[in-house]
């Protein structure tokens, strides 16, 4: 008998995908990850795992299941997963691209809208009962997203839909990349490649959509803030391990940079109890980019049709081992 594990909490749904192939499934209704050692040993007699970004698979986990012919990750995002070793032991690595994208893109610049224009501050400041009179000088005073130059650090597929959305707010789009577009390309999306420090120099907002790798890691830390402008604000909504978050906090404390809108933290659930403490114009969310009904039914569908295809003998449409 074939057989998957789900390791946790999914739309459940998705393992219709499953129907008439005679593959067994078993999902561990729980929301919470597994602790190392306890996934592996739920996992190990199981021909194929579907995994969530708080799964940590690696090569002890492979080690530890044999039998394991496929991990499918419910996110676009695979750093959670060593695919080397997984590849080392024949074991297919598939992610959820495109499902998201828009959703993601959507999130992102609500954080950039939410920072610039200090919207949870407004609403702490009404819900507080101090909206006693409309004033010219505005305690929520914020700074206009239209017309500025936002700089993306990353153009995959999340970074060109918030490009395309810029477009719908007259902004100057950069980009800093390991690869360039074709110009075409570049001209269709309206965006300009620079180098990195350029991107720091030129931009008043700065996105973060890279895939968090060796190079990328801490890649945003105390002298890159001091390379931005000090009314610039930073929006996260890739992999929190990008930014350095001690750094980025202090930059935020001493005015290096102006504000940050963050959904992901270097170690999360935990956040910087600094940046806790900052409450003007840095705005923090759970995680929430690809959060909307449609796009986890679609994220958990895809994960499911990728295993079954694995499993069936067909390439998985997702697969991300090289
Ligand atoms: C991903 O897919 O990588 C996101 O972080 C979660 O949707």
């Amino acid at each position: 008998m074939t057989r998957v594990l789900v390791s946790q909490e999914i739309l459940e749904e998705a393992l219709e995908e499953f129907d008439g192939t005679g593959i067994e499934v078993d999902l561990r209704r729980d929301h919470r990850p597994l602790p190392a050692a306890e996934l592996r040993a739920a996992a190990a007699d199981y021909d194929g795992l579907i995994c969530l970004l708080t799964d940590r698979i690696d090569a002890e986990f492979l080690a530890a299941c044999p039998r394991l012919r496929v991990v499918a990750n419910v996110a676009v995002g695979f750093d959670n997963i060593d695919v080397a070793a997984a590849t080392r032991a024949g074991v297919a690595v598939t992610n959820t691209p495109r499902v998201l994208t828009d959703a993601t893109a959507d999130l992102a610049f609500t954080l950039l809208l939410s920072t610039a224009r200090r919207v949870p501050e407004g609403d702490a400041f009404l819900r507080a009962g101090k909206y006693t009179h409309w004033r010219i000088k505005q305690e929520q005073m914020g700074v206009d997203v239209f017309g500025a130059t936002l700089g993306l650090f990353g153009l995959g597929q999340i970074g060109r839909a918030v490009a395309r959305r810029a477009r719908g707010f007259d902004m100057t789009v950069l980009y800093h990349d390991v690869q360039r577009l074709p110009a075409e390309d570049e001209r269709t999306l309206g965006v300009t490649y620079v180098e990195f420090d350029e991107l720091l120099a030129r931009s008043d907002f700065v996105s973060v959509h890279s895939p968090l790798t060796d190079s990328t890691r801490h890649r945003f830390d105390a002298a890159a803030f001091a390379k931005m402008k000090p009314s610039a604000m930073l929006i996260n909504t890739a992999r929190g391990p990008i930014v350095d978050e001690a750094a980025l906090a202090a930059a935020l404390r001493d005015g290096v940079i102006a504000g940050a809108g963050l959904d992901v933290f270097e170690r999360e659930p935990e956040v910087d109890p600094q940046l806790l403490q900052l409450r003007e114009r840095v705005v923090l969310l759970p995680h929430l980019g690809s959060a909307t009904g449609t796009t986890r039914r679609e994220m958990c569908r895809m994960a499911a049709r990728n295993v079954r295809d694995a499993l069936s003998g067909k390439r998985p449409e997702n697969l991300v081992n090289p």
